[in-house]
């Protein structure tokens, strides 16, 4: 066991440096020592950037929930595998054991065989964080159907273009869901995305707030009376170590979601292993991440990672403000959670309400704080430091994305001295580097420029579902022979790195990475709208908000400017979800273009963040003269 679990620093160097120079040998030794096969493999790595091409275990063949459940039952059938914690928190907490999910995941796997799902086949799951979320992603997994999680507050037409890219036959959803002091309409949203969704031939509902739904005869089904029906054994069915486990959608800079395709082995490798040393969980802690098992932060830090460690993760279907903005302390003192993992916006709201509601709660079990999700900012990292982990409990700062599968630079805690803002030193197996403009790597210390990885790891994203040529071009086509992460980032005297954020036309909201130009189609759409422009700017809670510039086709459109900017809002609502409202819109008379067209987002950027003496040499421009104008006008 020497190499799974780091406990000092110099361990981390010697086992770093091992994973980088003899990278087959040390994720074979992982590999070997920890995992259930049915075969093992002919070979670790085959890997060439340049087509791009990565197999991690060559032919192996095994199935993920064999390794996430039946390989604990022996030892740990009765431990609970998830906590369900409701919304409303007067409803009891349910504790599923690993005996209990083992069977749950069963009947709902042959229920899935039952309705005609095959391996390969891909399966829609838009459900609430309910225990049925969890134990649809595995009941698929156990099959080999390919899961496509939509988070359930993206709206009927992002659902809709994701069901239809994926080609699904099946939409697992619920009557509706409950958000704090609200509920949500799911199964409405679902029935408009279905006009659109020819592909989908059966419809699963779990019941959650016992609404009035319409059930469409021959297509819709009400979970429950079926899983009564199943039985609670099903063989696993063996995949092959690249077999697809699941498709997972992320913005990109233009256009259509990607879907980025996850392989099987490599990821269930990388997610058990970073989850333990990133953790440092041990055997009865009780482990929370607050995401939302939608984003790739759930799947393999709420269902998968836990899970392939035997580990107690909480399921929780609320929200941090709901009854009050003290709900998650509360929660973190009735479970005695150890470890807890949260994204900076959700630390930024909490500390605006001050330090009462978190003083009020005994927070002594934890162990471990985490972050994720997007640069956290000095005061937001102090403030989490002293107020919830009481300077005991270390930060882990961790950087990776939907494309990496896992964590990628993080300190591990009680081993990395940590710093404010860092995500510190790259994980064991990780080769990141800087490179600058013209393509040349920045070697040695104190140096900033665009992170890039150089070597493969076991959970990366092999493909974008049905577009392998986006792939290429998105992440190995910037700099040769390396995956380009989209970020910039920093490397300081010692070696540690702090991510500076996006160099590309993504945005991060509150930790929901949004692409412009969806947003800006979104808008365009608008009958009044010529053409709009997207930035981010400094917002002190959602890190970044979203500032638009649009134009009118009617320059002197004599309708009322806040209705029209309370249209575009619902626009893009309609189109993509409510996370991606605007939240400022200045009309204007052009935006600023190059000559060869393209819109200079730098100065756009710039304005949107009041910082206007700034703005650099703007004679170079098409239509210099609008700068001035838009400076005017600014909101
Ligand atoms: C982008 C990926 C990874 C799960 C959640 C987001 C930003 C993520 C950090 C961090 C600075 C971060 C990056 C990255 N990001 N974590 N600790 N520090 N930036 O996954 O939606 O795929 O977004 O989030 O810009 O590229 P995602």
């Amino acid at each position: 066991m020497s190499n799974y679990h780091i406990k000092h620093l110099e361990e981390y160097y010697q086992v770093y440096r091992k994973s980088v120079r003899e990278p087959e040998n040390f994720w074979e030794e992982v590999a070997e020592e920890h995992f259930l096969w049915r075969k093992k493999w002919d070979a670790v790595l085959e890997w060439d950037f340049s087509k791009p091409e990565v197999t991690w275990f060559k032919n192996a063949k095994l199935n993920i929930t064999e390794n996430c459940i039946d390989r604990h039952l022996a030892t740990r059938a009765h431990k609970t595998a998830i906590l369900f914690e409701p919304n409303n928190p007067d409803e009891e907490a349910q504790h599923i054991t690993y005996k209990e999910l083992s069977e749950r995941v069963n009947q709902f796997a042959n229920v899935l065989k039952e309705q005609g799902v095959k391996k390969g086949d891909r399966v829609c799951i838009y459900v609430p964080m309910i225990p049925e979320l969890a134990i649809s992603v595995l009941a698929c997994a156990r099959i080999g159907a390919i899961h496509s999680v939509v988070f359930a507050g993206f709206s009927s037409t992002a659902l809709a273009t994701r069901i239809n890219d994926a080609d699904c036959k099946m939409v697992i959803t619920a009557d509706g869901s409950y958000r704090g002091a609200k509920t949500i309409d799911l199964k409405g949203i679902v029935d408009e995305a279905l006009n659109k969704c020819p592909c989908i031939e059966t419809v699963l509902v779990a019941k959650r707030i016992n609404s009035k739904i319409n059930m469409k005869q021959g297509r819709d089904q009400w979970l429950q009376p079926l899983l009564d029906k199943a039985s609670t054994i099903c063989d696993a069915t063996t995949m092959d170590a690249e077999d697809p486990l699941f498709i997972l959608y992320t913005s990109g800079s233009t256009g259509m979601p990607k879907g980025m395709v996850h392989t099987t082995a490599g990821y269930m490798i990388y997610t058990a292993y970073t989850f333990k040393n990133a953790f440092q969980y041990k055997e009865n802690d009780v482990y929370w991440c607050t995401a939302d098992i939608g984003w790739i932060t759930g799947h393999s830090y709420i269902v998968y990672g836990p899970l392939l460690n035997g580990a107690t993760t909480v399921l929780f279907e609320g929200v941090p403000s709901y009854p009050d903005f003290g709900r998650f302390w509360q929660i973190v003192e009735k479970h005695n959670i150890n470890q807890f993992y949260t994204a900076p916006t959700a630390i930024r709201a909490l500390a605006k309400h001050g330090t009462e509601l978190v003083d009020k709660y005994d927070l002594s079990s934890l162990k471990v704080l985490g972050s994720v999700g997007e640069p956290i900012n000095e005061e937001a990292w102090h403030w989490y430091n002293d107020n919830v982990g009481k300077k005991k409990s270390p930060i882990i700062d961790t950087w990776w994305q939907t494309e990496t599968g896992g964590m990628m630079i993080t300190p591990i805690p009680y081993v990395t001295p940590t710093k404010p803002t860092y995500a510190t030193l790259p994980f064991i197996g990780i080769q990141p580097c800087l490179m600058d403009e013209n393509g040349q790597e920045l070697k040695g210390n104190q140096v900033e420029g665009r992170l890039c990885i150089k070597y493969p790891w076991p959970s990366m994203a092999r493909t974008i579902w049905g577009n392998h040529q986006r792939y290429k071009e998105t992440y190995f086509s910037a700099f040769q022979n390396k995956y380009f992460t989209g970020d910039g980032a920093l490397r300081d005297e010692v070696g540690y790195y702090r991510i500076t954020g996006r160099v590309d036309d993504v945005i991060i909201v509150s930790g929901h990475n949004l692409g412009t130009a969806p947003i800006e189609d979104a808008i365009n759409e608008h009958p009044a709208v010529a053409e709009s422009a997207i930035v981010g700017f400094p917002h002190d809670i959602k890190g970044s908000a979203l500032y638009g510039y649009v134009i009118l086709k009617d320059a002197g459109e004599s309708r009322n400017h806040d209705n029209l900017r309370k249209e575009i809002n619902q626009a893009i609502s309609e189109k993509i979800g409510p996370i991606a409202k605007l939240d400022k819109i200045q009309f204007s008379n052009g935006l600023p273009k190059t000559r060869s067209g393209k819109i200079m987002r730098r100065i756009l950027r710039k304005i949107a963040a009041n910082e206007m003496d700034n703005l650099g040499d703007v004679s170079t421009l098409l239509n210099p003269e609008i700068v001035q104008s838009i400076i005017d006008n600014k909101l």
